[in-house]
């Protein structure tokens, strides 16, 4: 077996500076997206879904911002409300990945 990482493996960054932050409403994002992202990862070993938190991805005035890798799907003024939509259509992986 290969070392190599999968490649529908995905990488979710959110931002939780000053000003995504400001409020804690980064946090309220990051607080669902454990969750959703526990959910998918359940077991799976390597997970297929890595979760970071980054301290500032330089378009403050714009956040709460996420970022989704590869793709580099880049989503601003996010509020929890809006993580399920986003990790259906963004982290539910399928064969065709
Ligand atoms: S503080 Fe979030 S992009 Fe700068």
């Amino acid at each position: 077996m290969s070392d190599a990482p999968s490649p529908k493996r995905k990488r979710v960054v959110v931002c939780r500076g000053q000003y995504c932050n400001m409020g804690r409403r980064a946090d309220k994002v990051l607080k669902r997206l454990e969750v959703l992202v526990d959910d998918i990862n359940g077991d799976q070993y390597p997970k297929p879904v890595k979760l970071e938190i980054a301290n500032c991805l330089s378009m403050c005035g714009a956040g709460p911002n996420l970022v989704i890798y590869p793709e580099g799907a880049v989503f601003n003024g996010v509020d929890e409300t809006q993580l399920d939509a986003i990790v259906r259509d963004h982290l539910l992986l399928t064969d065709n990945d």
